[in-house]
């Protein structure tokens, strides 16, 4: 019932906006950061994902991620992620927001992903500038710790993703809140909704008018405000969506 309003208010949708976070890409095998299991329940997140940690020793921040990157690229988008590409590809989504790095929105096919914390799919020398593919510095952790620059030597190789401590991308944030601020339907989807500014973006729709849709696998600070609220699993509950909006 709730599934099947949540249908209509989709369908209808003229220029719906989804914002999602690690819950999303939970079913393709990437742990999320809070609830059961979740990264910081093991790590305190203020020393593993700061910059101040990562300038002081890029060795213990690489340690850390390691693990992650070996699972985020190996991952493979689930049927979460191609139902809100296939939403996107109807005309009911004009955007994904995501607060995810792992770029299985884009591999799922939804054109207009807006990365809000970066992407770790890039790594890049904070001396001399010099970019390479995550796999590139990935396959020579085993023999090299912290990675080197290429180019320059430099010990400072940083996925381009944002740490605690550093500013958001300026250009994805402001075109995050634009499209907030214009949408009739404001998705959330597997985002514990507790890390700003993201978290101000489905209040920015709401406040403006859109009708707020969360889907999580647990409560949230923004239930209340939601015109619905469906507790489940993403993988599951956005195809039986699309199923039920039917093309
Ligand atoms: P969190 O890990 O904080 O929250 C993920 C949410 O997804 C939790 O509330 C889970 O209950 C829920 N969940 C888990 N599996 C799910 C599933 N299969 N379907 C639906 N929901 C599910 O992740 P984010 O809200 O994305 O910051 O975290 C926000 C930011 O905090 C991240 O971007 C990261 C982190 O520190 C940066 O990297 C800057």
């Amino acid at each position: 019932m709730t599934i099947q309003r949540a249908a209509e208010l989709i369908g209808g949708a003229r220029r719906g906006l989804a914002l999602t976070g690690a819950g999303v890409s939970a079913e393709s095998g990437i742990p999320t950061f809070r609830g059961a299991g979740g990264l910081w329940t093991r790590y305190d997140p203020v020393k593993v994902a700061s910059i101040e940690y990562f300038m002081a020793d890029p060795s213990a921040y690489w340690s850390v991620s390691k693990d992650r990157g070996s699972v985020a690229l190996a991952a493979r988008p689930n049927p979460g992620h191609h139902a809100l590409a296939a939403l996107e590809t109807s005309g009911r989504l004009v955007a994904v927001v995501t607060q995810n790095t792992d770029g299985l929105h884009q591999a799922s096919g939804s054109r207009t992903v807006i990365e809000v914390h970066g992407s770790s799919r890039t790594v890049e020398c904070l001396d001399c500038g010099n970019r390479e593919p995550r796999g590139d510095v990935q396959a020579r952790l085993d023999m090299e710790m912290p990675p080197r620059c290429r180019i320059c030597g430099g010990i400072f190789l940083k996925p381009t993703v944002v740490l605690f401590g550093e500013p958001l991308p300026r250009a994805a944030i402001q075109q995050a809140f634009t499209l907030a601020r214009e949408a009739d339907v404001m998705l959330v989807v597997g985002s514990s909704l507790v890390v700003y500014p993201a978290a101000d973006i489905p209040l920015v729709a709401a406040r403006s008018g859109a009708q707020l849709i969360v889907i999580n696998a647990e409560p949230t600070p923004f239930d209340e405000l939601a015109a619905i609220v469906i507790r489940g699993k993403s993988g599951e509950v956005l195809p039986e969506i699309v199923e039920l909006i039917g093309g």
